[in-house]
């Protein structure tokens, strides 16, 4: 197997994916551009697969961002169809026996009833479980979840719960999507765009970035490896020397 080859010590502890290239995938081979989705969707559950074997911690994955909303209503809706039909697969393979705990992060709010239902049920299921985390970004963006946290923060102290000397970093952190999990130690990017696209802005504070030619659907358990090695090859000095 692909984890043969790939060392799992020093493995980075959280990698997030911008899970891009779909459109561009569905142009080349003259597809509308939902077919670019839905074999990105494929790669999606082999990537999450492939984490679970090397003993990954964290994963978390750009589905669809707040900005996402601009693109003609049915590549949208056929996005959000296939995240109900990823939700449905993994819930069945997850009541079995696989150790994943399945979150998503974003404004969920904005999401069809059904959808939403989907979501909290998952979430419920995988919510006591230690293997990998995987966390799916919906509706996300960093500067919407920046301001989320902001909101929650300035309504207790509102209610003398906080003092505003009581915010620093580890405050605001605890209060976003991600509270309580590791930032990303390691953010790859596919499709050859070299640009965050407002994700986890304030958690890529230290993040080792790779950027890869290859286009999502294409991305293989290989290509993560690589990546991985790369990121290995990385010197992280966090401001030290
Ligand atoms: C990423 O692929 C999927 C989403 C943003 C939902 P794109 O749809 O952005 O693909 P390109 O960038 O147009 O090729
Ligand atoms: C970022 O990709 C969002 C996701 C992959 C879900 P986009 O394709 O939307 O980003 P831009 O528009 O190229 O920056
Ligand atoms: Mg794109």
């Amino acid at each position: 197997m692909q984890n043969n080859r790939l060392d799992t010590a020093d493995l980075p502890a959280h990698i997030g994916i911008i899970m891009d290239g779909n459109g561009r995938w569905a142009k080349q081979r003259g597809l509308p551009r939902k077919y670019g989705h839905r074999e990105g969707a494929k790669t999606f559950r082999r990537i999450v697969e492939h984490c679970e074997r090397i003993g990954l911690r964290y994963l978390t994955v750009y589905a669809f961002s707040t900005e996402n909303w601009k693109r003609p209503k049915d590549e949208v809706d056929s996005i959000m169809s296939l995240l109900e039909q990823y939700i449905d697969e993994a819930f069945a393979r997850q009541k079995e026996d696989q150790d994943i705990r399945t979150c998503f992060i974003g404004d969920m709010s904005a999401l069809s009833p059904i959808l939403q239902q989907k979501i909290q049920r998952i979430e419920a299921l995988g919510k006591d479980r230690t293997g990998l985390t995987v966390n799916v970004a919906l509706n996300y963006g960093g500067r919407d979840e920046l301001a989320h946290a902001m909101r929650a923060i300035a309504g207790q102290v509102q209610q003398g719960k906080l003092d505003p000397s009581d915010i620093d970093e580890q405050l605001i952190s605890a209060h976003l999507y991600t509270g309580g999990q590791p930032d990303p130690d390691l953010i790859i990017r596919p499709s050859g765009e070299e640009r965050l696209s407002n994700f986890l802005i304030w958690q890529a504070a230290y993040s080792e970035f790779v950027f890869m030619d290859v286009l999502w659907p294409d991305f293989t358990p290989e290509d993560l490896d690589r990546a991985i090695e790369i990121y290995r090859g990385r010197s992280r000095r966090f401001g030290g020397v």
